[in-house]
């Protein structure tokens, strides 16, 4: 079968920057799920929250984020698939997530995640108190989601993506 990683972890962890790394090292295909569910709904993320609410948001990324996973089980090359940050909220796709053995959480200390999310427009980074809160509350979801845990901090992209190649060498994935 072949290999599908998924890239999990908080706003500004750089998940898509990574995955970016990834398509360009590996020749896989990389698909950024946000992107999806952006296209999906026909509005971007901002607008998807004022409209729908937050709720709303977490329906569609349940339903784009199974179908993601369930599509990639069937591709003949590698895929990566980098999640939206709060992908791990949602039940049925952290139960989804056990049946997956690359699954990567890029690990980033709050003050650079909120450096790198705030000014992005991203609804959930436009309180700094509410994203501490959020960010405290989703470390146990992440490292429970994860088989690989990448420390990210002090790190460039390309320092990032190359150990996930390493561990991907290693285990006869790439
Ligand atoms: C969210 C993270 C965002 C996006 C949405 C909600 C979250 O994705 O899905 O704004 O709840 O953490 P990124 O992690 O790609 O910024």
């Amino acid at each position: 079968m072949a290999p599908t990683v998924i890239l999990i972890g908080f706003m500004g962890a750089g998940k898509s920057t990574v995955g970016g790394r990834l398509f360009r090292e590996l020749g896989w295909d990389f698909i950024d799920a946000d992107r999806v569910v952006e296209k999906e709904m026909g509005m971007d993320i901002p607008r998807a929250f004022a409209e729908k609410g937050e709720d709303g948001f977490r329906r569609e990324e349940e339903r784009v984020t199974l179908s993601l996973l369930d599509q990639t089980a069937l591709n003949t090359g590698g895929t990566v698939i980098a999640l939206g940050g709060g992908a791990v909220t949602i039940r049925s796709v952290t139960e989804r997530l056990q049946e997956e053995p690359l699954v990567f959480f890029l690990d980033v200390d709050l003050d650079t995640a909120y450096e790198r999310s705030r000014d992005t427009s991203r609804p959930l980074a436009e309180d700094a108190e509410k994203f501490r809160s959020i960010f405290a509350d989703r470390q146990r979801l992440y490292r429970d989601a994860a088989t690989y845990v990448i420390d990210t901090r002090g790190r460039e992209a390309g320092q990032v993506a190359g150990e996930i190649v390493r561990i991907l060498r290693e285990g006869g994935h790439a």
